[in-house]
């Protein structure tokens, strides 16, 4: 199977970041793109940040630090994607702009073989790939957060999706990033967000509820339950804003009040508190 050696990143928030970092210390030229230069400079900063900590924690090297930087290109054009193998959407949970952006890449990316994937927890794959003239080679790859530390990929093929897509993204995953893979249907929120989610929002409800403090549900499921960490430091850690989208995204899919936002998640991320990477969420990260 034809390895990929030419990939592309769309969005360099905190999941495109980390998906390039990982992709370019397994030996890829990674192009990504931005919409602006200071998010391009935010992306690359958060990435060199992400590389650093690594050597200092005695992941990798620093020459394997020095070679996956010497890998990565940052741009704020997106035609500049045309030679790739396979190209990772991870812009905002936005069924519009994600639409829009697949329409633009099947026209810019020439290689009739390059894979078209998006790493969206929440949005049909299958709204993506009728987005454009290969939905065949159209497929979700949903990487966690921190994408350098957390194992698994969830491989989402569409109902248009070909089983060789599918294996092409898996080789990828596996034996190209070293990740782990499991594969769900088309459903939103696949296996992972279809858990994970519900049980956030509950945790949310819960405090919002004046039930217990922020500090005592997350030392509840850290020491009760030896979770890494409790479920509201992993919402901000997530970013309230994207927690919301994916809830809005599967209350749209389920209509199960079990993913609807609670009116304080909808509040903080309208007050434009989005956890750890705007500097509050739950928590106070200034
Ligand atoms: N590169 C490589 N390795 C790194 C690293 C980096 N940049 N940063 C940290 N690590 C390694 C550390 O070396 C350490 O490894 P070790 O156990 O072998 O020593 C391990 O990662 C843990 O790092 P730290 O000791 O620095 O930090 P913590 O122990 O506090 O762990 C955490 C932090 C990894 C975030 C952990 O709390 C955790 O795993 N939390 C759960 C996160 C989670 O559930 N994410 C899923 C979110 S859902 C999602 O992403 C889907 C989306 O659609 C919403």
């Amino acid at each position: 199977m034809t390895k990929i050696e030419r990939l592309g990143v769309v969005g360099a928030g905190l999941m495109g970041s980390g998906i390039a970092e990982v992709s370019a210390l397994a030996g890829l030229d990674v192009i990504v793109v931005e919409v602006t230069d200071e998010a391009a400079r935010a992306g690359r900063s958060r990435l060199w940040k992400s590389l650093n900590r690594a050597v200092d924690k005695g992941k990798i090297t620093e020459a394997d630090r020095d070679q996956a930087q010497s890998r990565l290109h940052f741009t704020t054009t997106v035609a500049d994607l045309d030679d790739r193998q396979l190209v990772i959407e991870a812009i905002a949970e936005n069924a519009e702009l994600k639409t829009k952006l697949f329409t633009d890449l099947d026209e810019i990316v020439t290689d009739p073989d390059a894979i078209l994937a998006s790493n969206t927890s929440s949005i049909p794959i299958a709204q993506l790939a009728a987005a454009t003239g290969r939905p065949d080679k159209v497929i979700g790859i949903h990487f966690f957060n921190p994408v350098p530390v957390l194992k698994l990929v969830e491989l989402v093929p569409s109902l248009l999706t070909s089983e060789d897509t599918v294996e092409r993204a898996s080789a990828f995953a596996t034996e190209q990033l070293g990740k782990q893979t499991i594969r769900a249907t088309d459903r939103s929120g696949f296996v992972v967000n279809a858990l994970l989610v519900p049980y956030l929002l509950s945790a949310i409800r819960m405090y919002e509820g004046g039930h217990a403090s922020a500090e005592d549900i997350d030392n509840g499921m850290v020491l009760g339950c030896a979770h890494p960490m409790g479920p509201l430091a992993l919402s901000d850690l997530v970013g309230l804003d994207t927690l919301k989208a994916i809830a809005d995204s599967m209350y749209d899919e389920y209509a199960e009040p079990l993913y609807a936002a609670p009116p304080l998640l909808k509040r903080m991320v309208e007050a434009g508190l989005k956890g750890k990477k705007s500097g509050r969420g739950f928590y106070d990260y200034s």
